[in-house]
């Protein structure tokens, strides 16, 4: 093995006001990573068409590829604040969720 990327690496997601770790393979889509882990993430088309599995995250470089013309479309400026759609996410790194949407402590 002279690969030494990981392989699988550990989302943070803050829920509920409390922060928890997910586990995540290289290449997982974040929409299915988050079900799994039967965190609450609505979505409907998983295609990158509703906007329903909009999310703000916080994705270092590296950590997922940039948002695609799909999502620069239908986020709008929400893509500045760091908005993506769940469903259209391949995760290749450490990133962090944030599904709390109420309050801003
Ligand atoms: S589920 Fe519809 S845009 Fe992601």
């Amino acid at each position: 093995m002279g690969s030494n990327r990981p392989e699988q690496f550990a989302a943070t997601v803050w829920e509920g006001g409390k922060e928890r770790s997910i586990s995540l393979a290289r290449g997982e889509n974040l929409l299915m990573a988050l079900v799994r882990a039967q965190l609450p993430i609505n979505f409907f088309c998983t295609t990158g068409k509703c906007r329903t599995c909009m999310v703000r995250m916080n994705i270092p470089a590296g950590s997922a590829p940039p948002p695609s013309e799909t999502e620069q479309y239908r986020l709008g400026e929400a893509v500045q604040q760091g908005y993506r759609l769940a469903c259209q996410v391949y995760v290749t790194g450490p990133l962090t969720v944030f599904l709390d949407t109420s309050g801003s402590a």
